[in-house]
């Protein structure tokens, strides 16, 4: 299975892919995951990206691509891959298409989650992250134990940092700019696979998986 997820701060990308990696035995592979643990390693690429997380905007093109080229390349990724919040603008997607070409890859659907606005900020306002290994909470729906330790490996459960409201505007508007315009591209090579990513948790599983066993029997 090789899939991206497509879709704004907040849509469920990182949820998705981690439900549906897990179940297909695929690395999921998020780019922010990657940068936030550079960064807690004070590493040259999380030194390179913290100013541009933290002021909600992309981090270089040459950067993320040079990144991505070298995680698919490892061991791991041969079966298949999910990529979460990978690519993001028009020069990432073609990037990617070249490396896979080059490897003789096809990709099997791009899976874009649509989701409201508000409901977008509502989610992202009541995230928690587990600062260890990064498992996703929300205070609302899916609270963490009373203790904030992380129920996975025991790490503190905090907000994340480009979380904050005006951070949040910014991603979300750069989302707008940068990164919807790969829906069209990815809809004009007949990849997309549309989701209502407004529903439950199980829902939007469900349908995701709906929707890729219909795109098999088309095949
Ligand atoms: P990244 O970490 O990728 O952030 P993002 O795209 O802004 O996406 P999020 O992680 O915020 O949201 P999500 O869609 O994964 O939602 P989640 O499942 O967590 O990137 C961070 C930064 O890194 C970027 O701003 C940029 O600076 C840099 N970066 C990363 N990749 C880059 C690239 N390729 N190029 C350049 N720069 C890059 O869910 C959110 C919350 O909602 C959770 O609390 C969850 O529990 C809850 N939730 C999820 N689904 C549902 C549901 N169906 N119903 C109710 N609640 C739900």
């Amino acid at each position: 299975m090789r899939l991206i997820f497509l879709g704004p701060p907040g849509s469920g990308k990182g949820t998705q892919a981690t439900l549906l990696a897990e179940q297909e035995g695929v690395p999921k592979i998020s780019t922010g995951d990657i940068l936030r643990e550079a960064v807690r390693r004070r590493s040259p690429l999380g030194l390179q990206a913290k100013a541009y997380m933290d002021a909600g905007e992309l981090v270089p093109d040459r950067v993320m691509i040079g990144l991505i080229g070298q995680r698919l390349r490892e061991g791991d990724c041969a079966a298949g891959f999910i990529l979460d919040g990978f690519p993001r603008t028009l020069p990432q997607a073609q990037e990617l298409e070249a490396i896979l070409e080059d490897r003789g890859i096809e990709l099997d659907a791009v899976v874009n989650l649509d989701v409201d606005h508000e409901v977008l900020l509502d989610r992202l306002l009541t995230r928690l992250v587990c600062g260890e290994c990064g498992q996703v909470y929300n205070s609302q729906t899916d609270p963490p134990p009373e203790d904030q330790r992380c129920m996975k490996c025991g790490g503190r459960i905090e907000s994340r940092t480009d979380d904050d409201q005006e951070t949040l505007e910014k991603r979300l508007s750069v989302f707008e700019k940068q990164t919807r315009p790969l829906k069209a591209y990815y809809a004009g090579h007949g990849q997309l696979v549309e989701i209502d990513g407004g529903q439950s948790i199980p829902e939007v599983h469900q349908a995701i998986l709906a929707a890729l066993r219909r795109l098999k029997h088309l095949q």
